[in-house]
């Protein structure tokens, strides 16, 4: 029966489904949900490895219970102390009450702060061993994917790597949690939106935590979100090797705020344009509309971006303001940039996120275009003329 949460040597999945809420982090849409992943190392010494949200503890201990009967847990990792993957803590220690927490010095002053716990405690530091008999785990310190205290935890005897948020993605484990095992199309996409809206501005810490683990005989990678990655690796970790260097595709996001329509118009003629001169990834976004998980997603894998607003009480319009502060919180990097606007009276916008231009440090392209009112034949030619140097920029970089 215990087959079938196995994943290798005496590791087990122990993880639950979250389809009911409605925004990770209050704030990013979970249409196919989430899964929090902990996994359950059923050896000589049993460990656990992360919890899952509070919300699920009942069903989550049922799932350790079914493996491991009555038998104690001796440790219980914590590689993660956000709440999604700690919520269960003080609760794992009310069932089992002699567990030794097991984490660096940073996870215990979270710790302390948070539940409280009291106990024996093993405080690893960089390198520092587990044996627990058949799989002997070392940790590997990786501050900042994506709190200070994230850490990751390697059994050395399966080469299974327990590697907390990182590699990880939105969605549901619908029946299988294997990548062999199940169809992982809808993976792909979400992992980008998990990266660029919870992880993006953490670049530097991902790219040095990929560095480590550079050299380390991975076979399988038990993030503690989304499937447990084995014959997909490679894919995975390109993915993340990508977006942590900021690296993107060519193509262009369009993204404008409109009330009436005529910016609208500026951005359907810049479009036109780039399609005419051979870029055939082209994505528009209304801020209005699309929600600015899918902007960011979007931001995150196209090289070329384009940010229409109307001028709003002589400001940016708020939604498109809002969108620019999210990109550079995001601190992200390398990408062209083209401006356009308009205004009724006195224009403010483009001039406005001129400023925007300079603190992304992107490398604006082509002339700015601000519009009086409505589409003229002048605007016209000028939004085209906008996505031709977009185009050209583009098509510059290609081999
Ligand atoms: C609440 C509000 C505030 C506005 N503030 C300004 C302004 O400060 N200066 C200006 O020139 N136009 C202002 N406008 C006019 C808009 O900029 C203009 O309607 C818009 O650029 C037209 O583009 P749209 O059809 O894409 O919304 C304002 C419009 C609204 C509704
Ligand atoms: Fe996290
Ligand atoms: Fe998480």
């Amino acid at each position: 029966m215990n087959e079938k949460t196995l994943i290798k040597g005496k590791i087990h999945y122990v993880g639950v489904n979250d389809r009911q809420k409605h925004l990770f982090e209050g704030m990013w849409p979970l249409p196919l949900g989430v899964s929090y992943n902990s996994y359950l190392i059923d050896d000589d010494i049993v460990a656990l490895v992360d919890t899952v949200d509070a919300c699920y503890f009942e069903i989550f201990l049922h799932k350790i219970r079914t493996i491991i009967g009555q038998r104690p847990i001796q440790y219980l990792i914590i590689n993660h102390m956000e709440p999604d993957h700690s919520g269960s803590i003080s609760l794992i220690k009310h069932y089992y009450p002699d567990i030794v927490i097991v984490g660096n010095r940073q996870t215990f002053g979270m710790i302390d702060g948070y539940y409280g716990v009291t106990g024996e405690r093993y405080e690893v530091k960089e390198g520092d061993f587990l044996d627990l008999g058949h799989h002997k785990l070392r940790f590997y310190l990786t501050p900042m994917v994506h709190w200070p205290e994230t850490m990751m935890t390697l059994d050395e005897t399966e080469g299974v790597l327990f590697s907390g948020d990182a590699f990880g993605c939105f969605g549901t484990l619908d029946g299988g949690f294997l990548d062999t095992r199940i169809n992982t199309d809808r993976y792909w996409d979400e992992m980008i939106r998990y990266y660029s809206n919870i992880v993006g501005k953490y670049g530097n810490p991902v790219q040095k935590a990929m560095a480590k683990l550079d050299n380390l005989p991975i076979t399988t990678v038990c993030s503690t979100h989304g499937p447990v990655w084995t014959a997909d690796i490679p894919r995975v970790h390109d993915v993340y090797a990508r977006l942590s260097r900021y690296e993107a595709q060519e193509g262009v996001v369009i993204v404008y705020g409109s009330m009436y329509g005529h910016t609208e118009q500026m951005a359907e003629t810049i479009a036109a344009e780039l399609s005419h001169e051979g870029i055939r990834n082209i994505v528009m976004h209304n801020v209005s509309k699309s929600h600015p998980s899918y902007i960011l997603r979007d931001i995150f894998k196209y090289r070329g971006l384009i940010i229409g607003s109307p001028t709003y009480c002589n400001q940016i319009y708020p939604e498109v303001e809002s969108l620019l502060d999210k990109i550079l919180l995001r601190e992200v990097k390398g990408r062209y940039l083209g401006l356009f606007g308009s205004f009724t009276w006195a224009g403010a916008a483009v001039k406005r996120m001129g400023e925007f231009a300079e603190k992304s440090k992107f490398e604006l392209v082509g002339d700015s275009v601000e519009m009086k009112q409505s589409m003229t034949p002048l605007t016209f030619e000028q939004c085209e003329h906008l996505a031709r140097q977009m185009a050209a920029r583009l098509k510059k970089d290609r081999k």
